[in-house]
């Protein structure tokens, strides 16, 4: 009914304006005043985790785009080796595990079957489970040896949005954590990205008061066959995001490139007014990224791509290379995707409603995939 969606038409409308909450209620408790993480919940004894040599991220759909991010994160402040593996793809390769393996099987309804199969898996093998989840008392939960829920809350819409922010907090979370468990030499660079993680909120809320440019752009766009998304580092996952989310709702043909894969193949499919999303990295600090992917959109822009640039407000490196430009705001390289998928939510939010589908039901799709 119309207030089970709080005034908006859709229930994938509401939960992406719910963000910013969402991303406060994950966070809440869990730093403290002095900035340090208090994740006592998760109950692998720190021990444990100091003795952690390898870290497998299992999962689906969106819920493995957030794992890719995570990889980033957990390499970068804690120095431990990580993969993101499909839940599907896992188990049926005979993958390496033992006792001192860090599974984290992410999801939001806690039922994914593949993600359930993996995460049995891994625990027989002798590893230690830690499932990210927005489901109390769901079984992928129940089955693990800890849990660090994302208090989202009840996501209705098939296609994933607070749940996929929170599931970032957490990992970032969990990350840092290992990170000040282990005590890493980025100890100073752990505190400074907890504080701006404290205040991620706000910046998402500042996303969402200017994305009426995107809803038109998205409207212009309704009779294209294909839109494609380029990213570099966490900027690759936010990419296939934006083109999962395209194909879920749009069903219109959407793929995402690394960047730096463009000269492999991808740069063939460029042509006259093909849309091209591209995700900017910060221009700050990282500089060699970012100096790179403004190449990138040079070179697909000389092929005649429309390019769709999202980066960070006062970017000007990048403005004259953009037929439309999406400014966010500022924050930390790694914690970008919390901004920079907001955007992309709503483009293919408005993209199917213009193009008459179904938002919250997408043909074909279930909320929980329940079979393997
Ligand atoms: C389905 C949903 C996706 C979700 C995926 C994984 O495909 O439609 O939105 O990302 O399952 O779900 P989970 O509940 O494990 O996060």
């Amino acid at each position: 009914s119309a207030a089970e969606k709080g005034g908006y038409d859709y229930f994938m409308l509401k939960e992406i304006a719910e963000q910013p909450k969402a991303v406060a209620d994950t966070l809440l408790g869990r730093i403290d005043l002095a900035g340090n993480l208090c994740l006592d919940e998760v109950r692998i004894p720190a021990p444990v985790l100091r003795e952690v040599s390898k870290v497998v991220i299992v999962a689906c759909g969106t819920a493995s785009h957030a794992g890719m991010i995570a990889k980033y994160a957990i390499e970068h402040w804690t120095r431990i080796p990580c993969e993101m593996e499909l839940a599907s793809e896992f188990r049926y390769r005979d993958p390496i595990l033992d006792q001192r393996t860090l599974v984290i099987a992410i999801s939001q309804s806690g039922e994914t079957m593949d993600t359930l199969m993996a995460l049995r898996h891994a625990r027989e093998q002798g590893a230690k489970v830690l499932a990210i989840c927005n489901t109390n008392g769901s079984t992928i939960p129940r089955e693990s040896d800890a849990v660090l829920y994302t208090h989202a809350g009840p996501e209705v819409a098939v296609a994933s949005t607070k749940a996929f922010l929170t599931q970032l907090v957490a990992c970032y979370l969990v990350a840092l954590y290992l990170g000040q468990v282990r005590g890493t030499k980025w100890g100073d660079e752990i505190l400074s990205v907890i504080r701006e993680l404290s205040e991620i909120a706000t910046q998402v809320e500042e996303v969402l008061e200017t994305m009426e440019p995107v809803r038109e752009l998205a409207r212009t766009l309704a009779d294209k066959n294909t839109v494609l998304f380029l990213g570099r580092h966490v900027g690759y996952p936010v990419a296939l995001e934006g083109a999962l989310k395209l194909k879920e709702l749009a069903y219109m043909h959407a793929e995402g490139f690394a960047a730096g894969e463009l000269k492999h193949g991808p740069i063939a499919l460029i042509e006259q007014d093909v849309p091209v999303v591209v995700v900017v990295p910060s221009p700050r600090g990282r500089s060699v990224l970012h100096d790179k992917i403004v190449s990138n959109i040079q070179e697909i822009r000389a092929r005649g791509a429309r390019t769709i640039v999202i980066a960070e407000r006062g970017d000007e490196t990048v403005a004259p290379y953009a037929d439309h430009l999406i400014e966010i705001p500022a924050t930390p390289t790694l914690l970008q995707p919390l901004v920079a998928t907001v955007p992309l939510q709503v483009f293919a939010c408005e993209l199917a409603t213009a193009r008459g589908n179904e938002v919250d039901q997408p043909r074909n799709l279930a909320k929980s995939v329940t079979v393997e």
